[in-house]
């Protein structure tokens, strides 16, 4: 079985108010795409990972995460685009080249506390129906609310899952969505959205509510949290044999 990881991480990260996009700020002393890449580099199930990184950011990107941590399944780096959509259909022009895979695997860049677990149970279900994500069960009730700020409708919350990455599809259904999403100019602000719109099923498979995504501080401060408490468990651990 082939699985190529696709990692998209050349978002600008505006919403951070940082100067440095947010997949370079650190947890610990890592930045938290290093933490991200570290969970696949070790999973026997991916053959390998492609980053995709902001144009300008690529040299910065390689000499910062990818030799310094030494990770030997990123075999390729490629640029981003304007939108998460564009990048990542920049990874996949990339790895269709060489068409071969049976599954792609997309993650955010900016969801460090994936675990090996998560990762395997999106793999099995997308290769059982064609494509799986991550999500959870909302906790909260759900408003549907208009420009006035009126709340128009209370939604039914049994019914509402909040995406998350991984998301995985057998590669020639993740291809043609791409392709026929920009046939009809269509932009999602995930890949399941483009397989949704084919009409074809999509699977979700429960996931965990620390795997954030580190968008905003108030998230960068939780993310500090999560991975020290990460560490402390790692720590204790006996060593193993
Ligand atoms: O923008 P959003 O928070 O959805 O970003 C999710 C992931 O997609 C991040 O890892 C970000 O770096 C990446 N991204 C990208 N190209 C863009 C925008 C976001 O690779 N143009």
């Amino acid at each position: 079985m082939r699985v190529a990881a696709i990692i998209p991480a050349a978002g600008i990260g505006r919403r951070m108010q940082k100067n440095l996009p947010k997949q370079y700020l650190t947890l610990g002393d890592r930045p938290i795409l290093a933490v991200t890449l570290a969970v696949f580099e070790q999973m026997p199930e991916i053959t390998e990972i492609t980053v995709v990184a902001q144009p300008a950011a690529l040299d910065f990107c390689q000499k910062q995460v990818i030799t310094p941590y030494g990770f030997k399944k990123v075999w390729r780096l490629v640029p981003g685009g304007k939108e998460r959509q564009d990048s990542v259909y920049n990874a996949l022009k990339v790895l269709q080249r060489q068409n071969d895979w049976d599954l792609f695997l997309v993650h955010d860049g900016v969801r460090p506390f994936i675990t090996p677990q998560e990762v395997r149970r999106v793999l099995r279900a997308a290769t059982k129906h064609g494509a799986a994500i991550l999500a959870c069960p909302v906790q909260d009730t759900v408003k549907q609310v208009n420009r006035e700020k009126q709340i128009q409708k209370t939604l039914n919350r049994q019914d509402i899952w909040l995406a998350q990455t991984p998301q995985a599809f057998q590669a020639a259904i993740l291809w043609r969505a791409f392709v026929e999403a920009y046939g009809r100019e269509f932009y999602g602000t995930d890949e399941a959205s483009l397989v949704e719109a084919l009409g074809l099923p999509v699977v979700v498979e429960p996931g965990s509510p620390f795997n954030i995504k580190v968008t905003t501080p108030e998230d960068l401060l939780l993310a500090a949290a999560i991975y020290r408490e990460r560490e402390r468990i790692r720590s204790c651990q006996p060593p193993s044999a």
